[in-house]
């Protein structure tokens, strides 16, 4: 019998726990999101030892597909069985006719098919890292150009590079619940991990609409956990780019070790 679409998006979604960043629950879990000409988009959980700044991996795969251009989300598969606040989350999500349509964990299969750095996320943005601190600024601003902003009508544009000089879209998506809003930075960082490229080691951030944009809170907190070793690069409209080395952003950020011991 031929393997349905379905099952080897299961298989995808399976084998897609192992890029999780999960060290405190250790309850690892992917979504993939099934778009309307076959291509699909792969979202990872991503804790935070900050709890409830964790990403969840419906959200995350979501932001990765806003974020490359792709809202044309026909169904969304999940490697274990959903909650049911994140089926209602879904269901209030301005993308028709998305609906869960598999519940069940399944085996874990190679991970061969699961899309790596080398893979094309997104064909806007180039293969090299930018030439420039300007040029890098320039792209956040086009892709600022894909948020999803209902609520603030304030698009931000974030690019992380990758340890390959891969470039990694994020932007801001505003679902109706405001608790679930996840800023740019933040949706950048959740793909990154979500296609296992390893640390981020330069950000470009845009806030088109205010010159003065930096990082809210809970980005900082991510960025310290995520990509320390990372310098911000940020936006200053006619005047050249601020930079900071991502450590500065927050001094005396919470790190969580005491909750990797063992309980
Ligand atoms: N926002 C970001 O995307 N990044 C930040 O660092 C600041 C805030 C977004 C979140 C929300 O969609 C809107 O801007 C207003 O807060």
């Amino acid at each position: 019998m031929p393997t349905s679409p379905l099952t080897v998006l299961r298989r995808h979604a399976a084998a897609l726990r192992s890029r999780a960043h999960a060290p405190y629950s250790r309850q690892a879990d992917a979504t993939v999101l099934l778009l309307a000409d076959g291509t699909w988009v792969p979202g990872v959980r991503v804790e935070s030892a900050a709890f409830p700044l964790t990403i969840p991996s419906p959200l995350n795969a979501l932001t990765t597909a806003v974020a490359a251009g792709r809202t044309d989300i026909v169904a969304a598969v999940f490697s274990a069985p959903l909650p049911a606040w994140e089926r209602t989350f879904l269901s209030t999500l301005p993308f028709a006719p998305m609906a869960p349509v598999a519940d069940d964990a399944v085996a874990a299969t190679p991970a061969e098919d699961l899309p790596t750095v080398g893979s094309r996320l997104d064909p806007f943005l180039p293969d090299t890292p930018p030439p420039s601190p300007a040029d890098g600024i320039r792209l956040a601003r086009r892709v600022a150009g894909r948020a999803l902003v209902p609520a603030s009508a304030f698009p931000v544009g974030c690019v992380a590079v990758l340890p390959q000089g891969r470039l990694v879209p994020g932007v801001n998506v505003e679902p109706p619940d405001w608790t679930r809003i996840l800023c740019a930075e933040r949706a950048a960082l959740g793909t990154a991990v979500t296609y296992g490229a390893g640390p981020v080691t330069a950000l470009y951030l845009s806030c088109p609409k205010d010159p003065t944009g930096t990082p809210c809170g809970a980005c900082r907190q991510l960025l310290v956990e995520l990509a320390p070793d990372a310098v911000l690069w940020m936006d200053r409209g006619t005047a050249p780019p601020d930079s900071s080395p991502v450590p500065t952003l927050l001094p005396g950020s919470f790190r969580g070790q005491a909750l990797l011991r063992d309980r």
